[in-house]
């Protein structure tokens, strides 16, 4: 193979991806904050922060797509003579004489050197506070005495990241700050309806400072050069309108060996609204003395940071594998829970390449990427599923999107995504198993957040199902509404107007045959779910306290509509090699051999073969074996095949893209996990792992520095597929149910450890090749440690041994305290 260039490399012992080329082939970034506060950090220090929502509480400013690529972000400037030099090598790009950047669990380290000093820069949230810490250690390594001049910068986001970007008439008008000490405050709209302002501060005198960013960068100069740095003097500025800024002057002298800390901060404050001023027009800074308080010192702020990683010691031991494969072993124990938490905290809203004006938390999206958080902090899965669940209506469908600052439904997407309910189920489930915790389904929750309309959380999955079953098509299958997961399959839009949205568009849906095999799948899979829930309910598992069901009536007919699916998809959804994948508007069949493009797709593969349908007649087998045929290549599944080449009316968005671009034959790698737990419920180990390695990022790691352009230790949503001009490039990385479903796969299906009602059940699926490993999973108030030897079967378990005691079956019953487990294959 040829030998292309490395841009950086793990450090597991410090669970770190050290980068150690700042010019990586796209911005490789990272997330800071687990609640609150967040801010994105690239390996150049660009990007941004907000509170709880980066549309209504951008604090700082961000431009997407310009020219450089990642422009703004938090610069320190270091004028060293006549060297103008940052740590993390932007904006000024002067060349360094070392450069590391190391992202590690919610935090960053940039390091830069030049001409005998270090510059190095530890960013990361501390846990429970609204601030960014900013640590910087400057170091003189020379043999002579340096006179630095250091510049801070952070430019401000007027709040509302949307009007920020196109409403300048008015913004260039109301901008405001004050300065008091070191601490430069950012207040615009504070004197009216907000009471919230944000502030920089550091824990040093400064010598001067600017708030007005033409003064201080020059209206024709830029972030690689502002003029206030290149000429060390800043303007001591006072921004009034235009774009407020915040930057600290500081001149440093060094010793030969001497180092010093600087501790900068970057805090949001809220105040009541009678306390909002102390005086007038002079805002109440009470709160922000109090922040500043608690992190001003190279103490303080190392103790919280040890405090950090203490809580992802913490969070990453509740499961953690050893198998000798270091590539593996990373995925699994650093990595892929490391992105679920970040999944899980901004379902996706915020990324390089989700703006985060756009789009809030999905109501499909946030119930699968509780899947891969649910072990970690049950209660924040738990008060998720309620805030999901008060944005569904009275007949079982749901606001599509909510935003996390009002947790409000948002109008301008609205409903009508017929997966949507099912994903509920999905969800539920999955915290139950985890916690024991039936009480959530008494958990009063509202439809669209309105007071008074409270029912059981049992009752809104109740709810779900029936969604489903009220709206089948003539072939007994689920209509498809707007889209089912695959939102590009736009079967009622019918749209020539490219201002249309393919989303929002429902041109015709009166008399629709639109039906999709893949909410069919879904169906199954979910309805399994809730008639086993329905069955350990009746069993007297959870006494009703707010409501009366009779939950054995419940699952009998809940498994009548399950039968009535499975029959409806042999009858109706079958191609004779592959599953159907939908039909259109008129009736005509979608990912069928009598297709001319699009014959298979994968979304009903996957589903169809996870809901087992057919199994006994061959029809899971062949399926797989289809994926393999037509959907595998190099680099994954792709979604469909052949790829669309023209613009079909009938179909919408999905025939928008180009070949082998995101839902038109992209490597869609959500869905590849789909068609992985498909191979392991068959028992196929070897397929299923070939499948998994295939969009594992440790196992691309070293072949595609280069082509896969996206961060290396985290799943993007889509790799260009075999039809693409450039197959393997990857794009939209980050913010994807790839987390959680490479989770969900890899921790239940390949290696096997599933939590279940009554305690944990094992069923690995495994190549031949694997070797004895051993999983460490702490459920409930148990700590489990299990090692299983394969011996060479890829499924099957022959015994468990529970603390030296054989067991029969192989759920290992739940009890507190700690066990040794032993299975053989
Ligand atoms: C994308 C989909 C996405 C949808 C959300 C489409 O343009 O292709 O992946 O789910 O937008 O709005
Ligand atoms: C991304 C969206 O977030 C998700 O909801 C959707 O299912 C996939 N794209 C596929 O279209």
């Amino acid at each position: 193979m040829e030998q292309q260039k490395r841009y950086g490399h793990f450090d597991d012992q410090h669970r770190e991806y050290v980068i150690t080329d700042p010019q990586t082939p796209w911005p490789w970034i990272n997330y800071l904050g687990n609640e609150d506060f967040f801010s994105l950090i690239s390996n150049t220090a660009g990007g941004y922060s907000f509170y709880k929502d980066a549309k209504f509480r951008r604090i700082t400013r961000y431009r997407y797509n310009n020219v450089p690529m990642d422009n703004g972000g938090r610069y320190f400037y270091i004028k060293d003579g006549d060297t103008v030099w940052n740590p993390g090598w932007k904006p000024c790009k002067t060349p360094l004489d070392f450069y590391e950047c190391r992202h590690g669990m919610s935090y960053t380290r940039i390091t830069g050197k030049k001409n005998g000093v270090e510059a190095s820069v530890l960013f990361f949230v501390p846990l429970k506070k609204w601030a960014e810490v900013q640590k910087l250690t400057l170091k003189n390594e020379s043999n002579e005495v340096k006179n630095l001049k250091l510049f801070s910068f952070e430019e401000w986001c007027l709040w509302n990241a949307a009007t920020d970007m196109e409403n300048f008439q008015r913004n260039f008008s109301t901008g405001e700050v004050e300065i008091e000490g070191s601490t430069i405050y950012h207040k615009t709209e504070y004197r009216e309806r907000r009471n919230h302002y944000a502030f920089y501060h550091v824990n040093a005198p400064i010598q001067g400072f600017d708030t007005d960013r033409e003064t201080f960068v020059g209206l024709y100069n830029e972030f690689a050069d502002p003029q206030a740095v290149m000429e060390g003097k800043p303007r001591n500025s006072h921004a009034h309108g235009w774009s407020p800024i915040a930057s600290h002057y500081i001149e440093v002298t060094l010793q030969p060996g001497e180092s010093k800390d600087f501790v900068f901060l970057l805090g949001y404050i809220e105040n009541e609204q009678d306390e909002k001023f102390e005086a007038p027009q002079v805002i109440n800074k009470d709160k922000a003395h109090a922040l500043i308080a608690e992190l001003d010192t190279t103490e303080k702020v190392d103790k919280a940071f040890a405090e950090l990683c203490e809580y992802w010691d913490a969070l990453l031991n509740i499961y953690k594998v050893r198998t000798g494969n270091d590539k593996l072993d990373r995925m699994v124990n650093i990595w892929n829970q490391y992105q679920c938490m970040v999944t899980f905290n901004f379902s996706r809203s915020a990324s390089f390449f989700e703006s985060g004006v756009g789009r809030g938390m999905g109501f499909r999206d946030s119930n699968q990427d509780l899947v891969g958080f649910v072990h970690q902090i049950p209660p924040r899965a738990r008060q998720r599923i309620i805030d999901i669940a008060s944005t569904q209506f009275p007949d079982g469908g749901c606001y599509h999107q909510y935003q996390p600052l009002t947790k409000r439904g948002n109008n301008d997407i609205g409903g009508g995504f017929n997966d949507d309910p099912c994903w509920l189920i999905f969800g539920t489930v999955a915290y139950i198993k985890e916690t024991g915790d039936f009480s959530i389904l008494d958990e009063m929750v509202p439809f669209d957040n309105q007071p008074g309309s409270e029912v059981t959380l049992f009752e809104h999955l109740k709810i779900s199902m029936d969604h489903v079953i009220k709206n089948l098509g003539p072939h007994m299958l689920p209509l498809i509404g707007r889209a089912d997961w695959n939102d590009c399959l736009n079967l009622n839009c019918f749209s020539w107007d490219p201002n249309e949205s393919f989303q929002t568009t429902e041109n015709v849906s009166e008399g629709t045959k639109a039906e999709s095999l893949m909410i069919a799948g879904l169906f199954v899979v979910t309805g399994k779910d809730y008639v086993a829930l329905c069955k350990k309910l009746a069993n007297g598992q959870w006494s009703m306290v707010n409501g009366q069901c009779d939950f054995s009536a419940e699952a009998e007919r809940m498994q009548a509509a399950v039968d009535a699916m499975i029959d409806a998809v042999k009858k109706h959804g079958w191609d004779g090699e592959w599953y159907l994948r939908a039909y259109d508007f008129y009736g005509r069949k979608i990912g069928s051999n009598e297709c001319e493009e699009g014959k298979i797709f994968i979304e009903s593969q996957g589903w169809c073969t996870m809901a087992e349908i057919g199994a006994e007649d061959g029809m899971v087998a062949k399926s797989l074996d289809s994926c393999k045929k037509y959907l595998e290549c190099e680099h994954g599944m792709v979604l469909n095949n052949p790829a669309f080449t023209k613009y079909i009316y009938e179909y919408g968005e999905i025939s928008s893209y180009p070949e082998g671009y995101k839902e038109n034959a992209g490597i869609f790698c959500h869905n590849n996990p789909w068609v992985i737990i498909g191979e392991c419920l068959a028992g196929r180990g070897n397929d299923a792992w070939s499948h998994y390695a295939k969009i594992l990022p440790s196992y691309v790691e070293e072949k595609y520095q280069t082509l896969h352009k996206v961060e290396p230790y985290v799943n993007c949503q889509m790799v260009a597929g075999k039809d693409a001009f450039k197959p393997g490039e990857g794009k939209n990385s980050w913010l994807t149910g790839t987390a959680a479903w490479m989770w969900y796969t890899v921790s239940e299906f390949i290696l096997g450890i599933k939590p279940d009602y009554d305690g944990i059940r094992i069923d690995p699926c495994l190549p031949e090749t694997a070797t004895d490993y051993t999983v460490q999973r702490k459920f409930r108030e148990a700590d489990y440690e299990i090692t299983i030897h394969p011996n060479g079967q890829q499924k099957g378990v022959k015994t468990i041994t529970l603390d030296g005691q054989p067991i029969s079956g192989t759920v290992i019953p739940y009890s507190p305290g700690k066990h040794i487990v032993e299975v053989t294959m």
